[in-house]
């Protein structure tokens, strides 16, 4: 079966099909989708496409993570829906592993998570404190200082001016009602 696992930036052809694949699971209007994924580039962010037989068919964005050192932080793992449960998915992430330590040369991969946690506990990761995307090692400070937005993308907004009184902050971060787990690999290097 011919597969591989490419960065979408170096493949453009497959924009158009790769915006479609992860709006299927997260809708999003289409140019905002496209202007995300045409960031990707050689360093951090990037978008790595699962291709089988010239179709994309799965999708890792692997984004930056200032707060740690030789990090990234994987978001937007998905895979065809008619293609699930037959192990496209862990070898997208294998593959997005491997990326991260050859052509990124990145020990620690972090994630979070509202439902996925047994297929990431299959592939080696676990759970650990929420960490944040902007520059602070954890988000608990945020969550104490600022009012804080969490979606499954870990967009953590610092509002200062003219913002509405925040809600109550949650113990534990949420979306969508959900708990969100985070959780992170040693890449062993
Ligand atoms: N619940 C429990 N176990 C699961 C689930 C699940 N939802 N999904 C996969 N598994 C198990 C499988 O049973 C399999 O176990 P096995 O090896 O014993 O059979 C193992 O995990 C690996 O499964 P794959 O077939 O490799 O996974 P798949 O190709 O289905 O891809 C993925 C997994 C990406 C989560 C897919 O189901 C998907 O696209 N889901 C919808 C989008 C989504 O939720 N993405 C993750 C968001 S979190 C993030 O991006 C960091």
């Amino acid at each position: 079966m011919e597969l591989s696992v490419l960065p979408l930036h170096k493949h453009p052809t497959y924009l158009l099909e790769c915006c479609h694949l992860i709006n299927a699971q997260w809708k999003r209007s289409e140019t905002a989708r496209l202007r995300s994924l045409e960031n990707s580039c050689d360093t951090l962010p990037v978008n790595l496409i699962l291709v089988k037989e010239g179709k994309v068919i799965g999708h890792a964005k692997l984004s930056r993570l200032p707060s740690i050192k030789d990090a990234c932080f994987v978001e937007s793992v998905v895979i065809s829906e008619s293609l699930r449960g037959q192990g496209f998915g862990s070898y997208l992430m294998q593959k997005a592993e491997e990326y991260c330590i050859k052509q990124l040369h990145l020990k620690f991969i972090y994630l979070s998570t509202t439902d996925q946690q047994k297929f990431y506990r299959k592939l080696g990761y676990v759970e650990c404190e929420p960490v944040s995307i902007y520059g602070g090692a954890s988000l608990k400070k945020d969550l104490q200082n600022n009012f804080c937005l969490i979606n499954t993308s870990v967009n953590v907004c610092n509002s200062k001016i003219n913002v509405p009184k925040p809600p109550p902050l949650p113990n534990v971060p949420v979306y969508n009602k959900r708990v969100v787990t985070y959780m992170f690999k040693s890449l062993n290097i």
